[in-house]
């Protein structure tokens, strides 16, 4: 059995929520916490309610320690300067990354059917995007779908998150991560890491060939990628934006996405079924209608 890289990037924790202490107030002013929400909205389009006070304490001030410093006002300055070097790790901080992989299964059945079809149909590959796919199993997931319907295709994985990105391209997990995988699942994609590597798994060579990664904001105005997708997996980010921002993304994935195409929402999102160029076609799944 191939033994996992010694060094390589050891799975990301989670980002614990719990207070570290009882009374955040006393020390993330009113003020400051305004600053924090109006700064998230503004890079990342995230609204932060007004309940995650001890939320955004917790995570920051790790920050602060990190550049060695003492109070929130000194550090949202820091954030605010003009080419500053630390909005990239404020951003990251305040993301939430919960993810699994098949999570929400009923999308990964449609796209096997979907797939599937697509292999019988024609040679070209079948073009994919995970747009928000943190830690990553969403976009191996789909690579996964792919191979087990025999299809060629290739996943675009973006976040505006560069930690989870880190994560997601090393393609390295617990086992635990795995575990409730079908065996002839994790053993056709995943290697077990063993020796010192024991309780990790890797993704397999011939799904890393699939999958490439790139840091976008889904809000940023221009988007790096403008190719075209047959299938787009926007899955809870958008329930962090507010209505006129899940618009105008929409309008944008319609323009990206080839008609016939399937757009996956996350579970309480339903944001597409308001667009005239969007059909349900199952649980939280869209299809591309028009020519
Ligand atoms: C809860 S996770 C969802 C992961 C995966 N799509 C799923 O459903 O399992 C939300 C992800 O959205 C990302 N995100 C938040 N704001 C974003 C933005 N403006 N552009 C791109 N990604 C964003 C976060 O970094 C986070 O990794």
């Amino acid at each position: 059995m191939p033994l996992l890289r010694a060094g390589e990037a050891a799975p990301r924790a989670p980002a614990a929520d719990t207070p570290l202490l009882a009374d955040a107030a006393s020390l993330l002013s009113e003020r400051d916490f305004g600053t924090v929400r109006q700064l998230i909205a503004q890079y990342a389009g995230i609204k932060l309610s007004p309940q995650k006070r001890n939320m955004v304490y917790n995570r920051l001030q790790r920050r602060l320690r990190a550049r060695g410093l003492s109070c929130f006002g000194a550090y949202l300055e820091l954030v605010q300067r003009e080419d500053s070097d630390e909005r990239e790790a404020f951003v990251n901080a305040l993301t939430t990354n919960l993810t699994a992989f098949f999570r929400e299964p009923h999308h990964f059945e449609l796209l096997l059917a979907h797939a599937r079809a697509h292999a019988a149909g024609q040679s070209a590959p079948l073009r994919c995007w995970s747009s928000a796919c943190s830690t990553g199993e969403e976009a191996w997931s789909i690579a996964m779908v792919l191979r087990e319907a025999q299809c060629a295709g290739s996943v675009l994985a973006t976040d505006i998150d560069t930690d989870v990105l880190n994560t997601a391209q090393a393609g390295i997990y617990r086992m635990e991560r795995a575990a409730a995988l079908p065996a002839e699942r994790l053993r056709k994609h995943f290697l077990r890491g063993c020796g010192a590597n024991e309780g990790l798994v890797s993704i397999r060579p011939e799904l890393r060939q699939m999958v490439r990664f790139g840091q976008l904001n889904l809000q940023s105005p221009v988007w790096p990628a403008q190719e075209g997708f047959e299938v787009i997996f926007c899955r809870n980010v958008v329930i962090y934006f507010d209505r006129e921002v899940q618009k105008k993304l929409l309008a944008r994935f319609a323009d990206l996405l080839a008609p016939g195409g399937l757009l996956m929402v996350g579970h309480s999102e339903s944001f597409p079924s308001a667009h005239p160029g969007f059909r349900s076609c199952g649980r939280t799944a869209y299809q591309r209608v028009g020519t």
